[in-house]
């Protein structure tokens, strides 16, 4: 990124899988903001002269001789700084106060108890107030670092806020970027307005153009070929690079055989005919059934597809004449749940098609316009550049399709099935005006076999479980409840209609502790 704005906000990510929930929060309140990595933090300080700093949480321990640290330049920097958890720790250590491991750590819900007032609290915490929050952590600040007073406390945390309203530095002991806190976004907004005195006027107008211009910058005059997956995030990131760079774009889609129904023919007609875009539509379906034969491993699968759809990458960027890009619509969550910043910490949960499982020799470099971007945020941006509602409103569709809706072997068999079952759940959903409520519906087909009833005969054949969540940004999900009459009349219809299954059950796992996905 080389784009300075006027009034930003620099997020220092110390590990904690939440971090871009941050950066998310400081963008509601219409202010840019970019994550650095602790490691490069000075690096991304001296480019981007921010206007504040927020320090994420963290694995680490600030015990640990080895555990990150705030580069020297932040900490002397004079500006207004925010320290959240392993943040606050790491302020309270550099800065001359004490930190020690807790008897046990303290994770989910607490309150605490607003003892003084403070600039974070403006307008919204008064003195004797008791506020939910959502405390995760082991260490614990046992002494605070000179200039610092106690404005928030709990039994368990005797240091929940602490502020030194002079030096502008505040801290947390608890997340105040997760939902679990239900004012932390209002804190956030507190922090960036009202602390660090920005306007918020930064908005998805601005983003567009700060995008484009990033991307000429990153391309120059060579080759772009972005990979379409008939999903919001790859369309949107196609239309955004074609406005940036036109001809020298080229699009390909792969079309793996694992889409949704009708969904390849779809692309194509919106590339081709509504856009204009240069498209490669390449059916290598064989191919990628073959080589899914007997892989019933879903990591395996991932990495698979993965690694596949990058080999006819390679092949068509050669036929294109070499292309020295390569597009992809990799959005925030799929970074942050398949690597870590750090490099280290952050635990491996599904390696994502779009990030994981790229091959070493691929080579292409990336372009990934939406890296930072939520979904919800990408959609806003779909019709920012004026996608056809069909397109943005979109249901979330997984980079390796169906593949992951079929735990067990995949087969061109199963995969018609399921895309029967799946459109008809769709269908019912659309007709019930329901679509636009849900943030992703889908059918799973399982691996298992049940005996059932049909007219006078005996059948045994295939489960299919639905699946229908609602969420705002994929990281958390809760299941959608439908009434009993639209679950029979789905399962109905699907037994009737599709051959090969014979029993319909409904999927009733929130996120966590399940995904949203079976694989
Ligand atoms: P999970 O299953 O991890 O999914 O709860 C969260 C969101 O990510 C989507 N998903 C993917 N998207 N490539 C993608 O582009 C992938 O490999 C992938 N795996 C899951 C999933 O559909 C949900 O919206």
């Amino acid at each position: 990124m080389t784009s300075q704005h006027p009034e930003s906000i620099l997020i220092v990510d110390f590990g904690s899988q939440v971090t871009q929930l941050i950066a998310r929060r400081v963008r509601e309140a219409g202010v840019y903001s970019e994550i650095a990595p602790f490691g490069s933090a000075a690096e991304a300080f001296a480019r981007m002269s921010p206007k504040g700093i927020i320090l994420s949480g963290g694995p680490a321990s600030v015990l640990d001789d080895e555990g990150p640290r705030i580069p020297a330049e932040i900490l002397e920097s004079g500006l207004p700084i925010l320290g959240i958890c392993y943040g606050q720790q790491a302020l309270m250590q550099q800065l001359g106060g004490e930190v020690l491991e807790g008897d046990a750590g303290e994770f989910g819900r607490a309150f605490i108890t607003i003892d003084d007032k403070c600039a974070l609290f403006d307008g919204l915490w008064s003195l004797g107030e008791s506020h939910q929050v959502w405390m995760s952590h082991g260490d614990k600040v046992t002494r605070l670092a000179g200039g610092f007073r106690s404005v928030a406390s709990s039994p368990g945390a005797p240091y929940a806020v602490i502020a030194d309203d002079e030096r502008r530095i505040y801290a947390t002991q608890f997340h105040m970027e997760v939902v679990h806190t239900p004012d932390g976004a209002k804190l956030l907004k507190n922090f960036v307005r009202h602390v660090c005195g920005l306007t918020g006027d930064w908005t998805m107008a601005e983003f567009r153009k700060t995008k484009i211009a990033e991307i000429r910058e990153q391309v120059g005059d060579g080759r772009v070929i972005c990979g379409l997956s008939g999903g919001v995030d790859s369309a949107v990131a196609a239309v955004l690079i074609h406005e940036a760079i036109g001809e020298q774009l080229t699009c390909v889609f792969v079309d793996h055989g694992l889409m949704r129904l009708g969904e390849a023919e779809q692309v194509v007609s919106l590339f081709r005919g509504h856009y204009n875009i240069p498209l490669i539509h390449r059916d290598v379906s064989t191919l990628f059934l073959n080589g899914l034969e007997g892989v019933t491993d879903p990591e395996a699968k991932r990495k698979f597809i993965g690694k596949t759809f990058i080999d006819v990458f390679d092949d068509e960027a050669s036929k294109v004449g070499g292309a020295d890009f390569l597009a992809q619509g990799t959005l925030y969550p799929d970074v942050i749940e398949s690597v870590s910043f750090t490099g280290g910490p952050s635990v491996t949960i599904k390696s994502h098609h779009n990030v994981g499982g790229l091959p070493e020799r691929m080579n292409m470099q990336l372009v990934e316009p939406l890296r930072e971007l939520f979904k919800d945020e990408v959609r806003e941006l779909g019709r920012e550049l004026g996608l056809p509602d069909i397109f943005v409103g979109r249901h979330p569709f997984p980079g390796p399709g169906l593949a992951i809706r079929i735990p067990g072997e995949v087969t061109r068999e199963r995969c018609d099935v399921l895309r029967k079952a799946d459109a008809i759940y769709l269908e019912e959903i659309r007709n019930a005006g329901l679509y636009d409520a849900i943030w992703q519906a889908f059918a799973v087909l399982l691996p298992v076999r049940t005996v059932g009833v049909m007219g006078d005969s005996r059948t045994y054949d295939n489960v299919c479980a639905l699946r229908a969540v609602t969420s705002t940004d994929g990281m958390t999900a809760d299941i959608y409840p439908f009434d009993s009459a639209f679950l029979s009349r789905v399962a109905t219809r699907i037994i009737n209609e599709v051959k090969g299954i014979n029993r319909v059950v409904y999927d009733y796992t929130s996120k966590p502790p399940g995904t949203i996905e079976w694989e």
